[in-house]
């Protein structure tokens, strides 16, 4: 049965933690459908980890669009969440539900998230009054970045802190299904938690979350950018791949690939009329 946000809140009722991975194609999306997770989230990630760029910002509704689609065609099982990328949703708010809505209705995706606090309340109300479920994301917004000055921590001193308690209320109130807190101090993020009934999904935030998100190129060291402090390596794809990567070359260059088991054959008779 495909996970919806209802499964959401029943988990935070009953303490089970969600679990959240990116994706941005078919194939690790079909390989997500055949684990356990809850939710696959389409990242604007994408900008970064998929495309080469430095930051999120360049990422169109195109791009979102095209990596999404690819990933509810392999996620038949899970709830997929599109990230709705840097200005087409804070210009207004009925150009917000426009794009909230091709995303839904071109992806086939069950959610958007947004960047933002009590500045996109009336927008996230918009949102969900259109019937769009939508993810909140608080604390570290890569689509800040250059207001922020960086990928910097969060909510550090008491009036940040307070704010970022505030503005979780007020999205809570406008009626978002969750919300990732990034790169927030744990102790605050737990709080955080227990102040709304709406599940948090934390990255960089400590386990006093109602679930965590990573980027599946950071959990898998397949990224070989920076690393962020707060990702766990779970498995060293990145060193397979080169590992794969140079035996491929070795075998092409030494002439032991391709072997006879990998060729077609061609019948004698055929071959003869050839020379
Ligand atoms: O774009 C993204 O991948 C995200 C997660 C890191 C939460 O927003």
């Amino acid at each position: 049965m495909k996970t919806t946000v209802t499964d959401f809140f029943k988990a935070k009722e009953k303490g089970e933690k969600l679990t959240v991975l990116t994706a941005y194609d078919y194939s690790i999306a079909k390989l997500m459908d055949e684990s356990s997770i809850d939710s696959i989230l389409v990242g604007d990630s994408l900008g970064m980890v998929c495309l080469g760029y430095e930051n999120t910002l360049s990422v169109t509704m195109e791009d979102m669009i095209h990596h999404s689609k690819a990933v509810v065609r392999g996620a038949k099982n899970t709830m997929v969440v599109v990230d709705m990328p840097f200005m087409s949703y804070q210009v207004s708010t009925e150009s917000a539900v426009v794009n909230a809505g091709r995303i839904i209705k071109e992806t086939g995706a069950t959610a958007v998230k947004l960047e933002g606090g009590a500045e996109m309340v009336d927008t996230i109300k918009a949102i969900v009054r259109a019937q769009i479920p939508v993810m909140g994301h608080l604390g570290l917004t890569p689509q800040s970045v250059n207001v922020m000055g960086g990928f910097k921590v969060q909510g550090k001193t008491e009036e940040a802190a307070k704010k970022l308690i505030e503005d979780a209320k007020k999205l809570e109130e406008a009626g978002v299904f969750s919300i990732v807190l990034e790169c927030v101090p744990a102790k605050l993020a737990e709080l955080i938690s227990k102040e709304i009934s709406v599940p948090t999904i934390g990255i960089g935030s400590g386990n006093g979350c109602d679930g965590q998100v990573l980027v599946y190129h950071d959990m898998l060291d397949m990224f070989s950018g920076f690393k962020p402090k707060f990702v766990k390596t779970f498995a060293n794809i990145g060193e397979q791949i080169k590992e794969g990567f140079e035996k491929y070359v070795e075998e092409v260059k030494s002439g032991s690939f391709p072997a006879e088991e990998h060729t077609f054959k061609i019948n004698d008779e055929v071959l003869e009329k050839l020379y």
